[in-house]
């Protein structure tokens, strides 16, 4: 097993669970956006996550039995706390419990936890600028980096894809980018992968120039590692595996690394070098 390195800014969880207030819960195309008040959090970093879990949680059967986990998609801080965005797709009894809470009702949390992404001068120095690509409910890191890179100046572009309408959304939280659309549908945008969309535009970039951020289902995730890889250019995944506990403790979310041996995905993840490991495509992974 490989050994956390903590040589990078990631913002360190408070210990213990914090019940939060949950401000807004509204619609965003097939998604939910969840957002909650962390009266007592700190303000997390793009890439990393949170352990989730409602009020009320083991429904009939008992499921869920563990919290899930998220990314944040935003945070903004105020005088009354941080509020933290969740961009959430209903997909079993954990998602579909968390998509279903009311306003005034609590959202347990656990973090921030990972790594957060690298920045743009440390995954590739010589990189004018970022390249975001997302697939599906995988835009929801992309839309707080998107803001950071955007708060220090970093031109960005972003490439989201869809599977289909019922599949998609999340949109206006990248109005700022410069944005290009892909669905398998072809509701919108270029009928087809959002890894078309990168293949061409890795075509007009020098690989020195260009530096990628990805998110998405792994089958996208491969393709972006393996046409990174072809083409030299430095990419950055956040990937995801089943997690139990989120911090390092239950060995569940172990994924083989390129060089040897297994990293924990929770803690020196989930935003991984694309060089660190030979596949994106990790047994267990992907609704
Ligand atoms: C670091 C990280 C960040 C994530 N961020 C988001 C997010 O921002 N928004 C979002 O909607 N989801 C996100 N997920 C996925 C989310 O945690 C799972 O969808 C959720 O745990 C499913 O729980 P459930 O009880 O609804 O469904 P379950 O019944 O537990 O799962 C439904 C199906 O999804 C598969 N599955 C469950 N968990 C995962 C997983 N982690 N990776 C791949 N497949 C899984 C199961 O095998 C099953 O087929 C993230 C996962 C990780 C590890
Ligand atoms: S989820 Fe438990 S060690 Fe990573």
């Amino acid at each position: 097993m490989a050994q956390p390195s903590l040589a990078d800014d990631r913002v360190l969880a408070p210990f213990g669970r914090r019940d939060c207030e949950v401000v807004a819960n509204e619609a965003t195309g097939g998604y939910r956006v969840v957002s909650a008040l962390d009266a007592h959090g700190p303000v997390p970093r793009a890439g990393q996550f949170y352990m989730l879990t409602g009020e009320r949680w083991g429904g009939e059967g008992g499921r869920p039995y563990l919290p899930r986990a998220f990314s944040v998609a935003e945070a903004e801080a105020s005088h009354r706390g941080v509020r933290l965005d969740f961009v959430l797709e209903p997909i079993g009894p954990g998602t579909r419990r968390l998509a279903g809470l009311g306003v005034g009702e609590t959202l347990r949390v656990t973090g921030p936890l990972g790594r957060p992404f690298s920045a743009l001068a440390a995954l590739a120095p010589n990189a004018a600028g970022a390249i975001l690509v997302g697939g599906g409910i995988g835009i929801a890191p992309l839309a707080i980096l998107r803001r950071e890179l955007a708060d220090r100046g970093i031109p960005q572009r972003a490439l989201l894809g869809f599977r289909d309408r019922a599949h998609s959304g999340g949109l206006e939280l990248f109005r700022c980018s410069e944005l290009r659309l892909a669905s398998e549908d072809g509701h919108t945008g270029h009928q087809g992968y959002v890894t078309d969309l990168l293949a061409v535009m890795l075509e007009g970039d020098d690989a020195d120039s260009a530096a990628v951020y990805a998110c998405g289902p792994p089958a996208m995730l491969e393709a972006v590692r393996a046409l990174c890889a072809e083409r030299g250019v430095a990419a950055e995944l956040a990937m995801e595996t089943p997690m139990a506990c989120g911090f390092g403790s239950c060995f569940g979310c172990a994924v083989p690394l390129a060089a040897g041996g297994y990293m924990r995905l929770c803690v020196d993840g989930p935003t991984v070098n694309a060089a660190d490991v030979e596949s994106a495509l990790i047994e267990g992974s992907g609704h």
